[in-house]
């Protein structure tokens, strides 16, 4: 069986992502779409050029749509974000011009017969994963958003530094919106064998300010480069690995909730046939308060752009 991978978007996190399949030797066969094609161009030529240093072989080609009809994942990393629109502190303010890209980008795919995982990387992910499904037709499996996986990463990195622990140490999630009106649950949160609601009394954490240091983390990279990329493309290089072993591993993806009719993060089975099954979670009533709240504010700014 060939692994073939199409990414589209070869900005920051494509092209890191891109760099993540080839050095890993995730994929048989990765096709790099963008609209730049000088850029594109150069970054499949660069990337052909790790090769002779790596012990795996990746055949890399560029801007071929019909090369998605027998992809087995495709992967969109498009997006477009400007310092002085407002972007800073708002995923949302992405939304008019990444909207606009996936119309053109999703018929495509559609078109293409590709019936593989798609997997969203684009913000504001869980409105523009959802589009994805609906444009498509693809089983809402089948589309999945890389969500509140870098949020929960970024929780554990916060709660790993206070305890001097190593991040893989802490298990829990950052739910809802990847985006301003997420948060920490943290009755799911436990390490040292502890609920973290236990451990912030006896090692004296103040747990609002990692829960902002969680949500808000993004920004302060973004605010000293322009952009975010090792964070998201590892999480979206582990969601592509999930997948292709099948390791029904337990991640916070965006992915379609019923009972909210938006996609948004809560922990769910992910294996090869993508979302296999929900993880139920016993949260507070503050926390499914939260959680509400968070589906509101995506279908209230999803609805906008419907059209
Ligand atoms: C971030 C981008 C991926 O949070 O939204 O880094």
């Amino acid at each position: 069986m060939t692994r073939k991978i199409v990414i589209i978007g070869s900005g920051h996190v494509g092209a890191t992502l891109a760099h993540m399949i080839v050095a890993n030797g995730f994929a048989d066969e990765l096709v790099l779409i963008d609209q730049n094609e000088a850029k594109v161009t150069a970054d499949a030529i660069d990337l052909r050029e790790a090769l002779p240093n790596l012990p795996f072989h990746t055949a890399i080609t560029v801007n071929d749509y019909a090369a998605l009809g027998d992809a087995d994942i495709v992967v969109s990393a498009l997006g477009k974000i400007s310092l002085n629109d407002g972007a800073k502190e708002d995923r949302f303010s992405e939304l008019d011009f990444n909207s606009q890209q996936v119309k053109a980008v999703a018929p495509r795919i559609r078109d293409s017969g590709f019936n593989g995982i798609l997997v969203v990387i684009s913000n504001p992910v869980d409105a523009i994963t959802q589009m994805y499904q609906q444009i498509t037709g693809l089983p809402r499996k089948h589309v999945l958003g890389t969500g509140t996986m870098l949020d929960s990463a970024r929780m554990k990195r916060a709660v790993a530094d206070k305890l001097d622990l190593d991040a893989r140490a802490v298990t829990g999630y950052n739910l809802g919106e990847h985006g301003n009106s997420q948060f920490t649950a943290w009755s799911t949160v436990r390490a040292l064998d502890q609920p973290l609601t236990e451990l912030a009394h006896t090692r004296n954490l103040d747990l609002t300010a990692l829960d902002h240091e969680a949500r808000h983390g993004g920004y302060a990279i973004f605010n000293g480069k322009g952009y975010t990329n090792f964070g998201i493309a590892t999480a979206a290089s582990r969601l592509i690995n999930v997948i292709y072993s099948d390791a029904k591993a337990v991640l916070p993806v965006s992915n379609y909730r019923d009972q909210y009719d938006v996609y948004l993060s809560h922990p769910v089975i992910v294996g090869r046939d993508g979302v296999i099954a929900d993880v139920p979670l016993h949260l507070t009533a503050e926390e499914l308060g939260k959680l509400q709240k968070s589906a509101d504010f995506i279908r209230t700014n999803y609805e906008k752009y419907q059209n």
